[in-house]
């Protein structure tokens, strides 16, 4: 069986559909782990963050990340948090694949614009939590990579890089 392939990096950079398409064409199996951790704690995450607070979610972040690291053959679409923290960084590493999926502040500022769904941004000084945030993970992203890729792409050609890689 295939090691995972675990698609990291910041909120908006494609990961949820990276990973359900590299999936189609890898024969793997795709899980968003956002949509795991949801389906078991029967809340969305904006809920889990609002009744039981982040401390909760990152729990619940760790316990999937042990969870899914013992199956083989998946590609995970990490969540924007996961991959900050090295207790997850070792134990999905060790049956998988970690990529980053790379993408200029800019970027992903213009992607999210509209977006409300992502608690750690619903707040009046969105932006300069936004680039706060970003430039304390990007170095622990680029820590925890096997592998870099050029999120700015179209998703077939992040596909694609991951898969000739
Ligand atoms: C988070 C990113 C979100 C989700 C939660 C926390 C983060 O996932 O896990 O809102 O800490 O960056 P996406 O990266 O899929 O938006």
């Amino acid at each position: 069986m295939k090691k995972n392939i675990i698609l990291c990096g910041f909120m908006g950079c494609g990961k949820s559909t990276v990973g359900a398409l590299l999936a189609k064409k890898s024969g793997m199996a795709f899980v968003d782990m956002d949509t795991y951790i949801e389906k078991k704690e029967h809340r969305s995450i904006s809920r889990i963050f609002a009744e039981s607070g982040e401390d909760y979610f990152r729990e619940k972040e760790r316990e999937a990340s042990r969870e899914l690291s013992q199956k083989k053959g998946l590609v995970i679409a990490a969540g924007g948090g996961t991959l900050t923290f090295e207790e997850n960084v070792q134990v999905l590493r060790k049956t998988g694949r970690i990529v980053l999926l790379d993408l200029p502040l800019e970027t992903v500022s213009r992607r999210l614009s509209g977006d409300t769904s992502r608690p750690l941004l619903n707040r009046p000084d969105k932006e300069a939590a936004m680039k706060e945030l970003y430039e304390r993970r990007l170095p622990l992203y680029r820590a925890a990579a096997d592998l870099i890729v050029d999120g700015s792409q179209s998703p077939l050609q992040v596909c694609m890089a991951i898969l000739s890689s």
